[in-house]
């Protein structure tokens, strides 16, 4: 049976990927998760400077959502220099095959921030660079994410190609749009080597009624986890129909049959994020052994068969 995923030239052990923003903090959480079994790990969003997220409580879970404002907190490009250099040093002296794919997410919050904190990140060497555009919780000069504008979204895409050397780039798009298909392909269209869908939704708001309350500091927050699943499958379904380069998926996922469900709608790649808060970061190995027996009960020898199988 073979779960491996050729993915923009790496080699991903298998398609379940650390979705950024967590645990992807520091080198040796990206070590843990890739040992546990992730295919893949994310880092969280770097930015040029050191910069402060939101006041705490900056996230809450239920049992069918999550949401988190935790406004990107970072230490800047130089500390995660250091951190995703341990990670890539570590990575490279395991043998093949066991070799766990960094993907080096950036944000900025102009394109000239975007041009010089991509050209840093390609130094730093990651598999693939993914450009975050879409939180909803931080905007651009104008007020709204770059993801939610189609020109805006090409224009990052070609700045930051045009720095990146070899290393390829993912889009990650914001899902609050209603034309997710043709942004996606404005970006393509720009150079882009993959896309990423989705990032959170909303932002949205959980009000304490005990003191009539906001329960987030920031009051309105990104959200994420089950609930959103088959919100965020059909975005993947829609980019997929609209560009001919691979997507890394993500949304809401929890189990085994939730990745094979992101892989039919065309994700070659799936993300999971809040899956850890609801069944720790042993999630990877888990949803794995979960694949493996529907590869067995459905008879598919090599995973990246299904990838796309529901997009006519
Ligand atoms: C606590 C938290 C922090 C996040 N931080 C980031 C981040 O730094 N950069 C980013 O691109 N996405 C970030 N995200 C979005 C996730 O990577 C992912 O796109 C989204 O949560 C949907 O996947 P999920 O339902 O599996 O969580 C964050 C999500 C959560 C829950």
């Amino acid at each position: 049976m073979n779960t491996s995923i050729d993915f923009c030239g790496a080699k991903f052990p298998n398609p379940t990927v650390l979705a950024s923003g967590i645990l992807g903090v520091i080198g040796d959480s990206l070590k843990n998760v890739a040992e546990i079994g992730a295919g893949g790990v994310t880092s969280k969003s770097v930015w040029l400077e050191r910069h402060e997220g939101h006041k705490n409580p900056t996230m809450m879970g239920s049992e069918h959502f999550y949401i988190n404002a935790v406004g990107l907190p970072d230490g800047g490009i130089d500390k995660a220099r250091e951190e995703l250099g341990k990670y890539l040093e570590w990575k490279n002296s395991q043998p093949e095959g066991k070799r766990v794919p960094l993907i080096g997410n950036i944000v900025a919050g102009t394109i000239a921030d975007f041009e010089n904190i991509a050209g840093q990140m390609a130094e730093i060497g990651p598999d693939i660079i993914e450009v975050n555009i879409s939180c909803p919780n931080v905007e651009d000069e104008f007020g709204r994410p770059f993801a939610c504008v189609t020109a805006d979204a090409a224009e990052v895409t070609r700045i930051v190609k045009s720095v990146s050397k070899n290393i390829p780039v993912a889009i990650k798009l914001s899902p609050n749009v209603a034309n997710i298909g043709e942004i996606a392909a404005a970006c393509e269209k720009q150079g882009a080597d993959a896309i990423t869908a989705v990032n959170t939704f909303g932002p949205g708001m959980v009000i304490d009624i005990d003191t009539a309350e906001p329960i987030l500091a920031n009051k309105v927050g990104g959200v994420s986890g089950p609930g959103i699943k088959p919100l965020a499958v059909k975005r993947v379904w829609d980019v997929a129909q609209a560009v001919s380069i691979p997507v890394i998926g993500m949304g809401g996922v929890l189990t085994g049959r939730d990745v094979i469900e992101f892989m039919m709608a065309g994700a070659s790649l799936v993300g999971i994020g809040a899956g850890v808060f609801y069944r720790g970061s042993e999630i990877f190995s888990d949803v794995m052994l979960e694949v493996e027996e529907w590869m067995k009960e459905n008879g598919v020898k090599d995973l990246s068969e299904v990838i796309g199988k529901a997009v006519k």
